[in-house]
């Protein structure tokens, strides 16, 4: 096992910054591929899903954001992305790690509306959360953002501060994947199932533990390498701030080829936004860099493990349900996160602010009486639910889209909706017809709304005193 320079006490901020890099020690568990049969059960492994061939898999390209969705960090990420499409001319989407302290709750609807996904991330930014923390997020999101809980189907633990509880928690509440591990090349597998353990993060002891989580994805971080040497140093999130600026777009290219040129494993661009600074310019180079490769395709987590599940050749990746673009065609303004009307305000006039401490937020959903807390994650409305003025959640027969909280009125209640494409027409454009409504990733059914258990919520007082800027940073 070659030093990692990696130690367990080093200050929060650098071991936020720098995966542990020790290579894998042989103390993941033996997956047997035998008994693990895809798509239920898939082993931890260095090449494609049911042994494509590594040239005809699509590269996939994750971009993930961590931490509060709000006014500063939105503008971020959507600088990133604005000039970017997928080989079907669809704009790309990305995954945001979301928690719920310090976030705009209509500014998470709007991500998720535009066809973007949200992750949990503990509601205060806490290393190895209570159960509390990371439903909490979740019942908060569902209330006040209209998200459908089975749309929020993956985590990160902050500070990638995760246990074998963490693990047990994610399991219980029937979430679809994780994404807490890092990976360098001889760890950096595709997505696998926790049928048989982690494999990855196994120099911190995690892989000697009972983790065996039937069906929960793990969705390893790979790390940008930056150098090609043996002693090279293993980079997670925001590079930028680590390797020098000179060599930076170099490293950044020279990773990217690795994967391409390689075993096509998933490439990931993981950012928090507050640190991006002047990086735009370098992120964008090199997402145009690889799009110049007619295969590569920017996926969200959820959309990679569709792919996972059914994996396909590039060439068919545009035909695939989960990789199109459409927007509900409404027509008025309703409060659902897009800008019905195309008046270049998203629910224009329809937000309702709501003052808190930390800051104003708005929602679609009613502002509560109280700021949600774990203790109480949604707090009862100001104007609870009858009276004029009050706001009416989503019922699980509406898409969110579709769903007029201000009259309480589903206007896709058949199949005759119509949606707007959103792809921009490329060469590569296939031409195939929408229908709605579908099980689209942008068009979501929102059927199965009850993944939440209904575990007590009382009784614990775990909530450590967070800083308030480090859980803003971080
Ligand atoms: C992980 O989080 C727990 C709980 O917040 C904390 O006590 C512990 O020190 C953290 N560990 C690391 C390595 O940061
Ligand atoms: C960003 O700013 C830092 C600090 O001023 C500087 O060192 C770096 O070269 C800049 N990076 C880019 C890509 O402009
Ligand atoms: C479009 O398809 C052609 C082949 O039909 C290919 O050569 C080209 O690279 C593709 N362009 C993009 C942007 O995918
Ligand atoms: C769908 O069609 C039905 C009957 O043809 C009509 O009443 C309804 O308004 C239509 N819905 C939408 C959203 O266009
Ligand atoms: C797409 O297909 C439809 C039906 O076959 C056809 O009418 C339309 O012209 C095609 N559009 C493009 C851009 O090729
Ligand atoms: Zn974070």
């Amino acid at each position: 096992m070659r030093s990692s320079g990696f130690s367990l006490t080093a200050a929060a901020a650098s071991a936020l910054l720098c995966l542990g890099l020790a290579s894998t020690t042989a103390e993941a568990a033996t997956c047997d591929p035998a008994a693990c049969v895809h798509p239920a059960c898939v082993c931890p492994s260095l090449t494609p899903p049911k042994n494509m061939d590594p040239k005809t898999v699509p590269q996939f390209f994750t971009l993930t954001f961590d931490d509060a969705i709000q006014a500063q960090t939105v503008p971020v990420a959507e600088s990133l992305m604005k000039s970017h499409t997928n080989p079907n001319g669809c704009p790309i989407k990305a995954t945001w790690f979301a928690q719920t302290i310090y976030s705009d709750y209509s500014l998470i609807q709007q991500w998720y509306a535009n066809g973007n996904e949200v992750a949990d991330h503990t509601m205060n930014h806490i290393g190895t959360p209570p159960a509390e923390e990371i439903i909490g997020n979740l019942k908060a999101i569902n209330a006040f953002s209209g998200i459908p809980f089975a749309k929020m189907n993956g985590f990160r633990a902050p500070f990638f501060n995760y246990s074998e509880v963490t693990f047990e928690i994610l399991g219980q509440e029937k979430f679809l994947y994780d994404s807490s591990t890092g990976a360098t090349p001889s760890n950096a597998y595709w997505p696998y199932t926790l049928d048989y353990g982690l494999a990855n993060d196994c120099w911190t002891g995690i892989c000697n533990k009972d983790i065996k989580i039937p069906g929960l994805w793990e969705v390893p971080m790979h790390a940008i390498m930056d150098s090609d040497l043996l002693d090279a140093t293993a980079h997670s999130m925001d590079v930028q701030l680590e390797i020098s600026s000179s060599i930076v777009a170099d490293v950044l290219r020279k990773n990217f080829d690795r994967h391409y040129t390689g075993n096509r494993a998933p490439f990931g661009i993981f950012l928090h936004p507050v640190h991006v600074g002047n990086a735009t310019q370098l992120y964008n180079d090199l997402f145009s860099y690889a799009r110049s490769f007619p295969d590569v395709w920017f996926v969200t987590n959820q959309q990679l493990l569709e792919w996972m599940k059914n994996p396909v050749p590039a060439s068919q990746m545009a035909d695939q349900p989960y990789m199109k673009c459409t927007l509900p065609a409404v027509g008025k303004e309703i409060c659902n996160g897009l800008d019905d009307t195309n008046s270049g305000t998203v629910d224009k006039g329809v937000l309702e602010t709501c003052n808190f401490v930390a800051g104003p937020w708005s929602t679609c959903y009613g502002c509560p009486k109280a700021s949600p807390t774990v203790e109480d994650p949604v707090p009862e409305r100001v104007v609870p639910a009858g009276p004029t003025g009050a706001r009416t959640p989503v019922p699980s027969t509406c898409a969110m889209e579709w769903w007029d909280p201000i009259t309480a009125q589903c206007l896709c209640s058949t199949s005759n909706c119509t949606f707007t494409d959103t792809a921009l027409t490329t060469s590569n454009t296939t031409n195939s017809s929408i229908s709605g409504p579908s099980n689209g990733n942008t068009i979501h059914s929102s059927a199965s709304n009850n993944k939440i258990s209904k575990a007590a919520w009382t009784g614990f007082g775990l909530i450590a005193a967070v800083a308030a800027g480090l859980a803003q940073m971080l």
